[in-house]
């Protein structure tokens, strides 16, 4: 598979001592490092790079350079730590392990093979290989990873009598390998699961939002936390827990189990102890969080993945039509994630966000509302014209996530 994810043929080392800048955080302990600084890569989805850079220089990350669906930023061991831990808008977090020039398949084996993997694993854990090429000579990513598999088990056969075993579902350690024309990078995926697997979400309903997507929605969005914040067809939920978390400064990795990097030989769990209690600025959020949701189901959902958020205090939810529904305040801002027409039929389709657009234009004025849908002609039924538009991917759903300000008289200005 060729596939145009991610760009690196540079060089990943840096030297010198780590030190972290202190200036950004309101609470943190002194966690500069002798240890050896890396170009590490932020993986994200198509539309999240900005957001993701912001995150970066917000945790202190240097060196921070967007490419199409990653961040690169220069950090170390305790950086990486809270990149895992602190970033609502990445998919994963991986350090480079080697760069070497390889012209075909038996120089990437001999490459693969010069390195220790005994310093990476031992014999009864498990990994999985990942290819991703932009090459002429390497031109089938499976192939690639199947080499660098070989390579790794020859090695532990040779030196240890046994070999570990592939894992592609939930291996131990997660291997990259990234080639552009001769050039390879190999890198370990220091999140394991990817990040936003939360820990929070129990259950869901059809067509759930990525919780990386809704994160950086939200922070797209530019919702600056000054009044309420809606999602009335909130479904399983995530968008009010991610939103919830944003405004009481919830870091996002508090929930999950594990990272990837804690099963690691030189995991440092005081530093890790550390990492997870910096604070990056915890907003006086006294505003309410409000969902609903037409079927009962997805509220019963939702209230049981608010709960183990730890966020029942924090979050409203009701069982409501949102063509019932009225504000209790005089503005608010809202997003939200209508049905994209799964279970409609084309002509419901644009009768019901026809109905959501008149809603907006009689009950919503002086709101800031920003909605996510897939199909453009559709939306279009809205009758309001767009002040924003961003192209995002809810998977490979391609959308677009619009903003509307509704104010008296909007209907003139509706989208032709
Ligand atoms: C695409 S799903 C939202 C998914 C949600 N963002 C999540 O992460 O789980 C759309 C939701 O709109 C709800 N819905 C459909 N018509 C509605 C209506 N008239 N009023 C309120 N909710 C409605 C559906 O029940 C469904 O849960």
């Amino acid at each position: 598979m060729r596939n145009s994810l991610i760009k690196i043929g540079f060089n990943f080392w840096i030297s010198g001592p780590a030190f972290v800048s202190s200036h950004t955080f309101l609470k943190t302990k002194k966690l500069e490092t002798e240890e050896k600084q890396y170009r590490l890569v932020a993986k994200t989805f198509q539309g999240l790079e900005d957001v993701l850079a912001e995150e970066l220089a917000h945790i202190g990350a240097t060196g921070v350079e967007k490419q199409n669906r990653a961040v690169l930023f220069n950090g170390d061991k305790a950086m990486m730590y809270r990149a895992n831990y602190q970033l609502r808008t990445a998919i994963s977090i991986l350090k480079p392990i080697a760069s070497f020039t390889a012209n075909d398949e038996d120089a990437l084996y001999k490459e693969i093979s010069r390195i220790n993997w005994a310093n990476y694993m031992t014999t009864e854990e498990t990994f999985s290989v990942a290819a991703v090429t932009f090459s002429k000579v390497f031109n089938h990513s499976k192939f690639v990873s199947l080499k660098v598999k070989d390579a790794i088990v020859d090695q532990f056969r040779r030196r240890k009598g046994k070999r570990p075993d592939v894992d592609t579902q939930d291996p131990d350690l997660k291997i990259h390998i990234h080639i552009t024309e001769t050039h390879c990078d190999l890198l370990l995926d220091s999140s394991g699961d990817p990040l936003f697997k939360r820990g929070y979400r129990v259950k869901t309903t059809k067509a759930p939002i990525n919780e990386v997507l809704a994160a950086g929605m939200i922070k797209l969005s530019g919702w600056n936390m000054d009044c309420d914040f809606y999602d009335p067809m909130c479904g399983s939920g995530t968008i009010l827990i991610e939103a919830a978390m944003t405004a009481h400064g919830i870091a996002p990795g508090t929930y999950r189990e594990k990272f990837g990097f804690e099963s690691w030989k030189d995991f440092d769990s005081d530093l890790f102890g550390e990492i997870s209690e910096e604070s990056f600025g915890t907003p006086d959020f006294k505003h309410k969080i409000l969902g609903s949701d037409i079927s009962p189901l997805a509220i019963k959902i939702a209230e049981e993945n608010i709960a183990k958020a730890f966020l029942t205090k924090k979050i409203s939810v009701a069982p409501k039509n949102f063509f019932d529904l009225k504000p209790k305040t005089e503005n608010g801002f809202m997003i939200t994630n209508p049905p994209y027409g799964e279970r409609l039929q084309p002509d419901d389709l644009k009768i019901f966000y026809q109905k959501i657009g008149d809603k907006l234009k009689i009950d919503f004025t002086g709101f800031t509302s920003w909605i996510i849908g897939s199909n453009a002609d559709v939306m279009k039924f809205l009758g309001l014209k767009p002040e924003k538009k961003i192209k995002l991917f809810n998977g490979p759903l391609e959308c677009t996530f619009r903003k509307y300000s509704v104010y008296e008289g909007s209907l003139k200005d509706a989208e032709s």
